[in-house]
């Protein structure tokens, strides 16, 4: 089962992905502005996410859908689809090779406390690499195999991190961000958090964590991590949510962890 809902996940995030980049090649601009006025969003992104969706309609009509441009359906089937059309949209905007299409399938309700994630897929159409997972699968590249990261000490790990869109939640993370610097090898602000779950599976990244996401910038990088080996969660243990997601091999993830909640994260 999880397998068939793969085969969709990555064809349709394929299709999407070459649609995003013949607009990108053809010139983007600011559509509108959402919760922040840097919080933006592009024709492209409502146009992706409008082929995805009938996509998606046509493949599996009895399926939920919840993505980040437009209204939720409901699920008569019992799972639901996890959409980000453009997952690093202000890469998109100013041609920084680096964003993604992030599509996931759960079951139960999309809510990354309760779901159980089944299959998942992100494309980098710039870069043409295709990260997929299926629950209890293992996770990849194209067909290569990813797994985590060797464990070190945090004065080794690269550590990636995201900014909200909020200006004041931005000064608190930043904050926090500039005591943990000297503390770890480097940091890392890549701007696509799909793409750093799938680096941190691909041991491109020791750890990442993020404030503030919403379930769709999360849903399928996280199963895609955890299923190289990477421990993804919320605070303590909790699932990932907008509060807090944390993913790094195992004992990287504890360490870094513990020392973020001392900052007070
Ligand atoms: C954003 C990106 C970014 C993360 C933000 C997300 P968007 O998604 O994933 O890396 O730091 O929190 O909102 O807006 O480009 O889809
Ligand atoms: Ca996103
Ligand atoms: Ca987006």
């Amino acid at each position: 089962m999880s397998l068939e809902l793969l085969t969709i996940a990555r064809r349709v995030a394929v299709q999407a992905g070459e649609l995003a980049k013949q607009r990108r090649y053809e010139g983007v601009e600011v559509a509108a502005s959402k919760s922040s006025p840097v919080d933006i969003v592009t024709e492209a992104d409502r146009e992706t996410e409008r082929l995805i969706r009938s996509l998606l309609a046509d493949a599996r009509p009895d399926d939920g859908f919840f993505g980040e441009e437009s209204d939720a359906s409901s699920s008569t089937s019992g799972l639901h689809w996890i959409v980000d059309p453009i997952d690093g949209t202000v890469n998109f905007l100013y041609g920084i090779p680096h964003y993604a299409v992030s599509i996931a399938v759960v079951e139960g309700e999309p809510d990354p406390l309760t779901w159980r994630a089944l299959a998942a897929c992100v494309v980098n159409p710039a870069s043409g690499e295709v990260f997929t997972a299926t629950e209890g699968g293992g996770s990849f590249v194209g067909d290569m195999p990813l797994q985590v990261a060797e464990p070190v000490e945090l004065s080794q790990a690269l550590v990636a991190t995201g900014f909200a869109y909020d200006s004041e939640m931005r000064g608190r993370q930043g904050a926090i961000a500039a005591q943990l610097l000297p503390e770890v090898r480097d940091i890392r602000r890549l701007g696509t958090a799909s793409l750093d779950l799938c680096f941190v599976a691909s041991g491109r990244l020791n750890a990442y964590f993020e404030r503030t996401l919403s379930p769709w910038d999360h849903a399928a990088g996280a199963l895609i991590a955890r299923e190289a080996g990477a421990r993804v969660s919320g605070l303590n243990g909790e699932a990932p949510s907008k509060r807090f997601i944390i993913a790094a091999e195992p004992s990287v993830a504890d360490r870094l962890e513990a020392r973020l909640i001392e900052l007070g994260v």
